[in-house]
Parts: C-alpha cells; sequence; structure tokens
C-alpha cells in the first residue's frame, strides 16, 4: 500500500520545489550581430503536433529582447557536466559579457533559425514565436519546435532540476509501466 505520509504547511513561494519538474534549460538567442545564453527552469510541454513549448522569460533578462525582436530561439540541454555553466549562466548578464566565451561553449548553426546551439548540450530544439499574446502581461512566449537534434546515447541523460535555494535534483532511476492505455496517449 502507498504510504500515507505526515504533511506540514509550504510557504507559497516555495511549492517550485515540488512542481518545476525541469529539467533546467540553456536558451540562446540571437539579434542583429549579438548573441547570448540563458538559463530556463520555468518551461512547459503544451502540445505534440504542432510541437508547442511555453516559457516564461522575464523582461528584465537581457534575452527577453533578444528573443522578442528575432521571434526565436534555441531551447539546449544541459547535463550535470555543464553545472556550474549553467549557474553562471543565469547569474550574469549578456549585456556585460559574451556568455559562450566566459563559459567556454561552442555555437553551432541549427536548421530554420539563426539563433545558435551549444554543442557541448545533449539535445537542441530550435524554436519559432509561436504566439506572443501573453509576453506583455506574464512574459510568457509559446514557441513551436521546428527542428529538433539529440545524442544518441545516453537515452535518460543526467539532467538538472532545479528545486530553488541553490539546490538541484539530478535525473537518476527510470522506472518503466508500459501498457495499452498509457501508449495510446502518445502522438501517432
Ligand atoms: C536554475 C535557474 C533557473 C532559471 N530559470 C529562469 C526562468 O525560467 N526564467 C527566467 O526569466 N529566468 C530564469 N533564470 C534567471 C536567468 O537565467 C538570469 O536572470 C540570467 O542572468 C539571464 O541572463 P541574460 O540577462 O543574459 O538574459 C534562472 C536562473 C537559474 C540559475
Amino acid at each position: 500500500m502507498a504510504r500515507r505520509y505526515m504533511k506540514q504547511d509550504v510557504p507559497l513561494e516555495k511549492i517550485r520545489r515540488y512542481l518545476e519538474p525541469g529539467p533546467i534549460v540553456l536558451v540562446s538567442s540571437s539579434w542583429e550581430g549579438e548573441r547570448n545564453i540563458m538559463t530556463m527552469g520555468w518551461h512547459m510541454v503544451m502540445e505534440f503536433s504542432p510541437s508547442l513549448v511555453g516559457c516564461v522569460i522575464a523582461s528584465s533578462n537581457h534575452s527577453f529582447e533578444l528573443v522578442r525582436q528575432s521571434r526565436q530561439c534555441v531551447i539546449n540541454l544541459p547535463t550535470t557536466a555543464l553545472l556550474d555553466a549553467v549557474v553562471g549562466i543565469g547569474t550574469t548578464s549578456g549585456s556585460e559579457i559574451d556568455k559562450f566565451e566566459r563559459f567556454d561553449l561552442t555555437p553551432e548553426t541549427m536548421e530554420g533559425v539563426d539563433a545558435p546551439a551549444i554543442r557541448e548540450c545533449h539535445a537542441h530544439f530550435a524554436c519559432r514565436l509561436h504566439d506572443d499574446s501573453l509576453v506583455d502581461k506574464y512574459n510568457f512566449f509559446i514557441w513551436e519546435v521546428i527542428a529538433a537534434r539529440a545524442a544518441r546515447t545516453p537515452k535518460h541523460p543526467e539532467t538538472l532540476h532545479y528545486t530553488g535555494d541553490g539546490v538541484f535534483m539530478v535525473a537518476g532511476k527510470v522506472v518503466s509501466r508500459r501498457s495499452a492505455a498509457l501508449l495510446s496517449m502518445e502522438p501517432r
């Protein structure tokens, strides 16, 4: 039988620890000769086909104007090997430094967008802006993924999942419950 846990109240501003699934991603962008990277945890898959992903990019971030103007970005998936870069990229501004140089990362071209992918990441998703109707109110961008590329192995990389307060969880154990009911929910 499933365990019944003793519970305690959680401060509302701390619920990210439970609901933010991650994985942490790196959003790369470019506009008018400038390139940049930011760290991002607030994203969600919204639709299979077209492949839609929503995310919050605070307007105080240098990346905000780059993605808003260019209407595109690349979402890159880092693993534990890039933990220090993930933190550094998420605590510095592209208005002051070139983060590709500072964090020793390699830009590479990605089909369909001018924004550079980050070679050291496990996977890359090229995105074009699908809907900006929630940007002014919530800084919420809805992207259509138009090209995707991922490493063949490992199948389940050690991705980083942020729980706030400077603490990350690392993806680990994989469990399976393959059933007709679950598989019928997959896209054809
Ligand atoms: C683990 C982590 C997760 C973050 N998630 C987000 C996010 O989802 N949205 C956001 O706007 N900023 C997020 N940030 C903050 C930006 O990455 C940070 O403000 C960064 O300096 C922005 O860079 P830029 O000003 O060069 O665009 C996160 C930072 C860290 C360290």
